[in-house]
């Protein structure tokens, strides 16, 4: 973590040093972000969820904030390690684990195994046995409803995620009884990005009524409660930014009566609110194209560097991203469609874009992309450059583009 200038301010000066695409990461952003919640959420812990960001510097810059982790696969587990993270601090979610990823958590010494199903649980219990050590784990609950308005939503519908609801009692103790296990408390995770305070309260009192009736009905004092939070960033026009204090207001009217438990550490999991607003990708213009009634600027990244700024990870709707030219900010406003590099007409970055007139050269930056970009993005789709990682870290910016794939 550093303090310093800030990227936005510098970086008109550096892009002749930039090889685009590539994603900035402004780490002062990180801490920013961090240290507000977590002055807003006292006493609970705050728990990053790897796979919004698994750039080194991102993790280091977490470790040193104090954060917990969140991993999804042992690679996850292994990358938060390789930055000093101590095992403890680290929880494993994920409903389709390899039984050698499962084997290896135990044998690290994981903080917890978030078992997604009886089957992981009896998986997990038989490596703890075999290695004679008793693991702590929680089991993560899919609940049956949650609120309107509450982001991409998970709930009431079948999925792989977690333990149904419906069928939690008998499998909760079922895992209770299981010889290698200790069963600390249960884990939730309903739903993503939402704009609304409100609903992201009344998910949480949701989830946390369903704790305590779970956890009583156990009879288990539970030492551990994780809420996924669901807190959501502006990608769109005319959509508002969550405002932190609602928010901490709401979500500490939800879980803070559980803090009656006895010794019970409460987490609030989440990735895109830390992380989005620190990252940006910088395309650049290789072309333009006018006819048919449509401007288009061709750039050097698209969907392979980020599919989700196209609209191609979950979205309902195609909807236009932030995107400012940094290196012409003050041309006149033009409405331009980007496209990338790519061989389909989908390869689209935004569509009747209202934006400073990208002239051939020019480098836009996507905002909002510090979560879910590099890593979620086809890199390897028609054998493109890499993309390249960039982080500033208050007075240089540095390529640190990771060789994926070597933990
Ligand atoms: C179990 C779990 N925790 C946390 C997250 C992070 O979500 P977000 O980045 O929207 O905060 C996810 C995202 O998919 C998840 O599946």
């Amino acid at each position: 973590m550093t303090t310093g200038a800030r990227l936005d301010d510098a970086l008109p000066a550096l892009l002749g040093q930039i090889e685009t695409p590539a994603y900035v990461y402004d780490l002062g952003v990180v801490g920013q972000r961090y240290q507000a919640l977590s002055q807003a959420l006292p006493g609970f812990g705050i728990r990053y969820a790897v796979k919004a960001n698994p750039h080194a510097a991102v993790l280091r810059c977490m470790t040193a904030l104090g954060a917990l982790f969140d991993a999804s696969s042992i690679g996850e587990v292994r990358r938060a390690m390789a930055v000093g993270a101590g095992p403890g601090l680290i929880g494993f979610t994920g409903p389709g684990k390899r039984l050698a990823e499962i084997v290896e958590a135990v044998e690290t010494g994981i903080g917890h195994m978030v078992v997604e199903s009886l089957h992981q649980a009896q998986q997990t219990s038989a490596a703890a046995v075999a290695r004679g050590v008793v693991q702590p784990v929680l089991a993560r609950i899919s609940p049956a409803t949650s609120p309107k308005g509450f982001g991409a939503r998970m709930t009431g519908v079948a999925t792989q995620f977690g333990i149904d609801e419906e069928e939690a009692p008998q499998v909760l103790a079922q895992i209770a009884a299981l010889p290698g296990l200790d069963l600390q408390g249960l884990h939730f995770y309903a739903g993503s990005n939402s704009l609304d305070a409100a609903a992201i309260g009344a998910n949480m009192q949701n989830c946390a009524d369903l704790a305590r009736v779970l956890m009583d009905g156990l009879g288990r004092l539970p030492r551990r409660l994780i809420f996924g939070s669901g807190f959501g960033v502006p990608y769109h026009d005319g959509q508002r930014e969550l405002v932190l204090d609602e928010l901490a207001t709401t979500v500490r009217a939800a879980l803070l009566p559980l803090t009656a438990y006895s010794g019970v550490g409460i987490d609030i999991e989440l990735g895109r609110w830390l992380v989005a607003p620190a990252g940006q990708l910088l395309v650049r213009v290789l072309t333009r194209k006018s006819g048919r009634g449509a401007t288009i600027a061709i750039c050097d990244g698209g969907f392979n560097a980020h599919l989700a700024a196209c609209g191609m990870m979950g979205s309902v709707v195609r909807r236009n991203w932030p995107i400012r030219n940094v290196s012409a900010p003050n041309a006149p406003q033009e409405k331009v469609t980007l496209a990338g590099p790519l061989c389909t007409s989908i390869d689209l970055l935004a569509r009747d874009l209202d934006i400073a007139a990208p002239g051939v050269g020019d480098v836009l930056a996507v905002g909002l992309s510090g979560a879910y970009g590099a890593t979620s993005s086809p890199q390897g789709f028609i054998s493109q450059p890499p993309v390249r990682e960039m982080v500033w870290n208050g007075r240089d910016l540095i390529d640190q583009t990771p060789v994926w794939g070597v933990p």
